[in-house]
């Protein structure tokens, strides 16, 4: 394991490319299991979460080769329909190859993925799904066993929780609609680009999905699906994780390739409400961002797409750190998801955290200390903090940001920021 050890104070400048999404491409990954033909992903980050996710469709008896980016994967006739403990638990992502599996195979043997440090993270929404899909659904030893022995017939599903819609649910659904008998209509459908993402990439296989990208999806169930190739869209939270260090940490302000203006409406709308800078080119492929002369404080209240992304929350919180004034965040998706606070404090921030609320007083500065990444949005927010504080940070249990930005510390050194990664030897791993 290792830790990153960034000193603090250094400005950035340059260019950056952002890299796939890696919330698309896991779906996307899991989907190539709906036909027998090969499937070509392009733009596929080189994060754990993709790895853990290549692991478990090869496990399954999938043939997947990986090069520079492109995954090329291969599911014959005859993969299992069990997924096996160990892989699943690494990454709670792998529930969305409920929907691929039971399409393909009409039934599946998938352990319930367990707590999370970000919050609950049920999935009844799931299970409604399957069910109301034909499926018959128990839990045994752990695990989910689904079985629809009469395969899956299409029907209309409301799947709106008490948190709003739910993404991952809604992939699952579509990806179980597309093979199914006759038409699905899902109702309070999430509406991310990663699920516009995903019907596009299913479309290409042959499915007939309507409505992707908004609240009605229309899916009319088809004979079979082909192989296609698809190139994954670039990844918004982890441009909106670069767009708040070249605000935070750069004084000439830095360029960001390889982004989608659209994806980025409600992160660049809140930047800009606070007074910084940000001007994408015509295409809206590349942006400019560079911190505002009078920088104010500002008020998130993260919702489903398109308003602003719970993934954007705690980044935000570290710049918000050091803007004047008071600031208020609140996490209406995962209102628990405040880990990074505290260790925010540890380097001088002025945080109160209440019932699903940040309120951060801003502070003139921040200083380096050791601290302990919790999950992988609360240590990018960590690794922000560290490159705009004064001193040398250690940020602990590197693993978490490894599972969603691929080749951060690269990344950051092309911009000119001093960090390292060094093995972590005295770090027990903890649970993902
Ligand atoms: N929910 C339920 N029941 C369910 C499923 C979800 O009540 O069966 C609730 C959740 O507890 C939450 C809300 O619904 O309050 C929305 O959760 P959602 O299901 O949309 O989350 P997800 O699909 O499991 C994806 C992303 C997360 C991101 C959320 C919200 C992937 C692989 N993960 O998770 O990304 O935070 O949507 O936008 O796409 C991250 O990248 O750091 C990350 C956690």
């Amino acid at each position: 394991m290792d830790k990153l050890i960034v000193e603090g104070g250094y400005k950035l400048q340059g260019t950056v490319n952002i890299s796939g999404s890696k919330n698309a491409s896991l779906p996307i990954l899991a989907a190539a299991l709906l036909t027998d033909e090969p499937v070509r992903i392009s733009r596929v980050p080189d994060v754990s979460d993709t790895n853990y996710m290549i692991q478990i469709l090869s496990q399954l008896g999938a043939s997947v080769e990986r090069s520079s980016g492109t995954v090329r994967i291969e599911s014959p006739d005859g993969i299992s329909s069990s997924a096996s403990y160990d892989q699943v638990r690494k990454m709670r992502a792998s529930i969305c190859l409920l929907g691929p599996m039971m399409a393909r195979m009409h039934r599946c043997t998938l352990p319930l993925p367990g707590g999370c440090v970000i919050g609950d993270r049920p999935v009844d929404l799931h299970v409604r799904a399957i069910q109301a899909l034909g499926a018959r659904v128990r839990v045994k030893g752990g695990n989910l066993v689904i079985e629809a022995p009469n395969g899956l017939v299409g029907t209309t599903v409301d799947m709106r929780g008490d948190n709003g819609p739910t993404v991952l649910g809604t992939d699952n659904l579509m990806m179980a609609a597309v093979l199914a008998r006759g038409t699905t209509v899902i109702e309070s459908a999430a509406r991310e680009p990663e699920v516009v993402d995903l019907a596009n990439f299913l479309n290409k296989m042959g499915a007939r999905i309507e409505g992707a990208g908004s609240r009605t999806i229309t899916i009319h169930g088809v004979e079979r699906l082909h192989g296609c190739e698809h190139t994954v869209i670039p990844d918004r939270i982890e441009a909106g994780t670069f767009m708040v260090a070249g605000i935070m940490c750069s004084d000439t302000g830095i360029t960001l390739n390889r982004v989608c203006e659209e994806h980025l409406g409600a992160i660049s709308a809140l930047l800009r409400e606070c007074g910084h800078t940000v001007n994408f080119n015509e295409a809206g492929d590349s942006v400019f961002v560079k911190a505002g002369e009078k920088p104010t404080s500002g008020k998130i209240l993260t919702a489903p797409y398109p308003a602003y992304p719970t993934d954007m929350q705690a980044q935000m919180t570290a710049l918000f750190s050091v803007t004047p004034g008071i600031s208020v965040v609140k996490d209406t998706i995962f209102p628990q998801r405040f880990m990074h606070c505290s260790e925010l404090k540890r380097m001088g921030a002025n945080i109160k955290v209440d019932s699903g609320t940040a309120i951060i007083t801003g502070v003139e500065g921040l200083s380096a200390a050791p601290v302990m990444a919790s999950d992988l949005r609360a240590s990018a927010a960590l690794v922000l903090a560290a490159l705009a504080a004064e001193g040398t940070t250690e940020i602990h249990r590197l693993y978490h940001i490894d599972r969603g930005y691929e080749m951060l510390d690269d990344k950051l050194m092309s911009l000119g920021a001093h960090v390292q990664r060094v093995p972590d030897p005295d770090e027990g791993k903890a649970e993902l």
